[in-house]
């Protein structure tokens, strides 16, 4: 196992349960729980503390959904990263689970924002939560081999909001967001403006760098939904799951987060001549794991 040399980011963070569960054990899940969870279709609210102001963030979830994939994959003390932090969500939802963590993002404005989610909401466990401002790409300096148990985000989804809001699925069409470009940032390492070809490729070298971080059988669950370009259908899910496979990750599971529920407004679209299902109505949560030496 590598000790942390030649690691030039070196973070001084714990990893180790706190729990009394079993070795084998993949989580602190009493059987009721568990059984509750093994249903393939998820759907969530947003609460309070959430951030939907697209101003402040475009792309979040919930911090119901991060906090449930936390604690379906992790133990308590245990560690998890997130390659692409954006608002913070999964170091609040981390915070309330008791579980360590630590969060990238290139953009230091979404790192304060982190901040002062962190410090608004502090509660007095044992855990510690942290957002840095790097490239995901770098994160392997960050972190010993086989220190870590989740790697759980939601990264760019390659140019889909890098072009200007038309609203086509919007009953509100001439709402404030008509023609606005909701991108994080036009950075050249920035994922978000890549094409889905390279943006496939920047994603399995930057999994594949972390990918011997992970615990053996660690899970790895990334959040997409596919896109439309051009009247054609992007499957962004598709592309990731190729690419992670070629990168030595397995597939293990692929859950529906449904968010009917929270979709309003829908305008109508397509309508006689060009049947398309709304992007926005449900998106992937594609698990991966480390697979068993
Ligand atoms: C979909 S958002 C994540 C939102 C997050 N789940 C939340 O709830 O706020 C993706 C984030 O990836 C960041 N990003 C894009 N390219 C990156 C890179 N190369 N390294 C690190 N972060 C990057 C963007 O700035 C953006 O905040």
């Amino acid at each position: 196992m590598d000790v942390g040399i030649n690691k030039k980011n070196l973070l001084d963070i714990s990893y180790e349960r706190l729990c009394q569960c079993k070795p084998s054990n993949i989580n602190c899940l009493t059987a009721k729980e568990w059984l509750r969870n093994q249903l393939g279709v998820w759907q969530f609210t947003y609460e309070k503390r959430d951030i939907r102001d697209k101003s402040t963030h475009p792309a979040t979830f919930p911090i119901s959904l991060a906090k449930k994939v936390i604690e379906l994959f992790t133990h308590m003390g245990e560690l998890v990263v997130d390659p692409f932090v954006g608002s913070g969500t999964t170091l609040v939802a981390a915070m309330d689970a008791n579980r360590n963590a630590v969060g990238f993002d290139l953009q230091s404005s979404y790192i304060e924002l982190c901040k002062t989610r962190l410090t608004n909401g502090h509660l007095h466990n044992m855990s510690k939560q942290t957002p840095i401002q790097d490239d995901a790409k770098n994160i392997h300096e960050y972190f010993k081999e086989e220190t870590v148990s989740l790697i759980w985000t939601s990264p760019p989804y390659a140019n889909l909001l890098n072009r200007q809001r038309k609203n086509k699925s919007r009953r509100d069409r001439k709402n404030e967001q008509l023609d606005k470009v909701e991108q994080y940032s036009q950075d050249e390492r920035d994922l978000g403006i890549m094409s889905i070809d390279d943006y496939t490729i920047a994603m399995g070298d930057i999994f594949e760098s972390m990918l011997p971080l992970l615990k053996p059988k660690a899970h790895c669950v990334i959040n997409v939904p596919d896109m439309w370009w051009e009247n054609e259908r992007i499957t962004i899910h598709i592309s990731l799951v190729q690419e992670l496979r070629r990168r030595g990750y397995e597939l293990r599971n692929i859950i529906i987060w449904d968010r009917t529920n929270i979709v309003n407004k829908i305008g109508i679209f397509g309508w006689p001549s060009n049947y398309i299902t709304m992007g926005v109505t449900f998106e992937y949560l594609l698990d991966f794991w480390r697979p068993p030496k």
